[in-house]
């Protein structure tokens, strides 16, 4: 069991921050105090009078020992429970103990009445030399320190909560915060972070049981791990998995995953735990959304494309043939665990496609992303740990900004398809997998920048020094021409199409952009001069 322990002086403010750090841990708020009174029927000042401080304590011992069997809370715990020594080594072992450190006299005038506490009858002196005496007590049982003698309960709960689930992860994880209105989360990143994900995971939910999908790869690979890891934190897992490939990220595939889901009883308590790349993470997320018309989602994505890019930011769905992405659901998820180390067994082509949103999102993002890639980019290329995981951090970072002001793609968030209007076409007049998607992604966007410099918004520096670094980090310009027209008509079928418009993001230079809608001709005559840039290198 790992409940977080709140101690302290009466006055400390344990049951307000208790409430709202519950609330944002999405955990059960347990008062000890209210539930000895509820029990007893008797306020705690009678119990004081008629049995004694002795009797008080082995009620209230015996209250904590239930919580052996409670489901993670946030335990709001009485000023005095820390001077018993039996107590103190119970709340050691029941989980994280934070102590809300005030002083004495702070916590005396915020009493102000003392009436009702049996124990502080006497003078002020002898009030104060009685907290005071505590002050060993909880220091030596606390896990977490927190000043709350100035700062409103939110957001001592929120120094909290940052802290408990720092406790309960290896050191060295980068973790950035996607805080979308109503939905706020954290994607931890860096080698290693799956060996705590049981205890993370944890973090987040109450959930006895857990739904893991995988692909048979990811089953293969990472499976039993997970599992365990679930598992040591108390957690009952439900595996699932579906055919490795965009096939699977079907009608049919999210049907038959929530009838299983739906046969093995899952209820809203319960979560889904999405362990793959995209299209696990697309599909399992849609899941979530839709079973119970939702129920909590964590991610845990594989590949570089899913920890850069597709974990984050809520959008699930399934493909149409009418189309990719055409059914979906926005459903963000309470908790990404991008571990960088799993990247490891990745395939070619796979860190293609990651390489290409990283190379995207600079471009969108600014010059300081874009130059910070030009430099480590054989670093990326060959996949050293650290430039690999600040990649993630980077690119996760400027997503979260995006979906943070444009949850729903109002607008901004369009961004985030610079180089997939053409890309997206392309995937389809080759045929899906002739490309990896980070290709068809790359050329998309060689295509935009020439867009973007034919129409006087960019220079040609930036052109060069896209196309540089797209070769750079193993993106090659395609030797194959495509039909014009074949294209134009694929990019019509494309969900960015508006009013039977094509619309483009188009860069001037990084972090400068723009959604524009492009005339057919205009694009037609583009695409001629692709196409005819190609002939010669079949
Ligand atoms: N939701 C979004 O915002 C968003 C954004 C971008 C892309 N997407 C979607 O993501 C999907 C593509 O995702 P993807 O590129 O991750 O593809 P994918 O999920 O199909 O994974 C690619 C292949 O790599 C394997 N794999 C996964 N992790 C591995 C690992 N660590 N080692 C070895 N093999 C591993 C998979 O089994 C699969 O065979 C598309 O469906 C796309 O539409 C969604």
């Amino acid at each position: 069991v790992s409940h977080v322990l709140l101690i302290g002086f009466m006055g400390a403010g344990k049951s307000t921050v208790g409430t709202a750090l519950a609330g944002l841990l999405g955990r059960p708020f347990v008062d000890l105090d209210a539930s000895i009174v509820a029990g007893q029927g008797r306020s705690i000042a009678e119990i004081f009078a008629s049995d004694g401080e002795a009797r008080f304590r082995e009620l209230e011992l015996a209250e904590i020992e239930r919580l052996r069997d409670a489901i993670p809370s946030v335990v709001a715990c009485g000023g005095g429970i820390v001077t018993s020594e039996t107590a103190r080594a119970l709340l050691r072992e029941l989980g994280t103990v934070v102590y809300l450190r005030i002083t004495a006299d702070e916590a005396l005038a915020r009493i102000g009445d003392r009436s009702t506490r049996p124990l502080l009858s006497g003078s002020d002196e002898e009030a104060a030399g009685l907290l005071a005496s505590r002050t060993g007590f909880y220091s030596e049982v606390a896990d977490i320190t927190i000043d709350a003698s100035s700062g409103v309960p939110s957001s001592l709960a929120e120094q909290i909560a940052a802290r408990v689930s720092e406790g309960a992860a290896v050191s060295g994880l980068a973790r950035v915060q996607v805080p979308v209105p109503g939905a706020r989360y954290e994607v931890i990143i860096g080698t290693g972070a799956l060996e705590s994900a049981g205890a993370m995971v944890r973090g987040v939910t109450t959930a006895r049981r857990v739904v893991l999908v995988t692909d048979e790869n990811t089953h293969r690979l990472f499976g039993s791990d997970v599992e365990s890891a679930l598992e040591a934190a108390g957690f009952e897992v439900l595996p699932l998995s579906v055919p490795a490939g965009e096939g699977s990220k079907s009608w049919a595939t999210a049907g038959s995953l929530l009838e299983s889901v739906a046969a093995l009883g899952l209820d809203r308590t319960e979560a889904v735990v999405a362990l793959g790349g995209g299209v696990v993470g697309d599909l399992a997320g849609f899941v979530a959304a839709t079973y119970l018309r939702g129920v909590d989602l964590v991610q845990i994505p594989t590949t570089l494309l899913a920890q850069v890019d597709s974990s984050v930011g809520g959008k699930t769905g399934v493909d149409l043939r009418a189309g990719k992405n055409l059914a979906g659901a926005f459903k963000q998820p309470m908790l990404v665990i991008a571990d960088t180390q799993v990247l490891a067994s990745l395939p070619g082509p796979e860190w293609a496609s990651g390489m290409a949103e990283i190379a995207k999102s600079a471009a969108i993002c600014g010059e300081e992303f874009f130059c910070w890639v030009e430099e480590n980019a054989d670093a990326l290329v060959s996949h050293d740990s650290a430039v690999l995981a600040e990649a993630v951090k980077r690119s996760v970072e400027f997503k979260s900004g995006i979906v943070c002001a444009d949850e729903r793609e109002a607008g901004l968030r369009a961004c985030l398809n610079y180089g997939h209007t053409f890309g997206h076409a392309l995937e389809n007049v080759a045929g899906y997998g002739s490309y990896p998607h980070g290709i068809a992604v790359a050329e998309g966007m060689r295509f935009a920048i020439r867009l973007a410099v034919e129409a006087g918004s960019a220079g040609e520096e930036f052109a060069r020094r896209q196309d540089a670094l797209l070769d750079r980090l193993g993106l090659s310009a395609i030797p194959e021409a495509f039909g014009p027209r074949e294209l134009l008509a694929a990019m019509h079928s494309d969900k960015k199409v508006k009013c039977g418009t094509v619309r483009f993001v188009l860069a001037d230079r990084p972090g400068s952009w723009a959604c524009r809608s492009v005339d057919d001709e205009v694009i037609e005559e583009h695409l001629r001069a692709w196409s005819a840039s190609k002939r010669g290198n079949r």
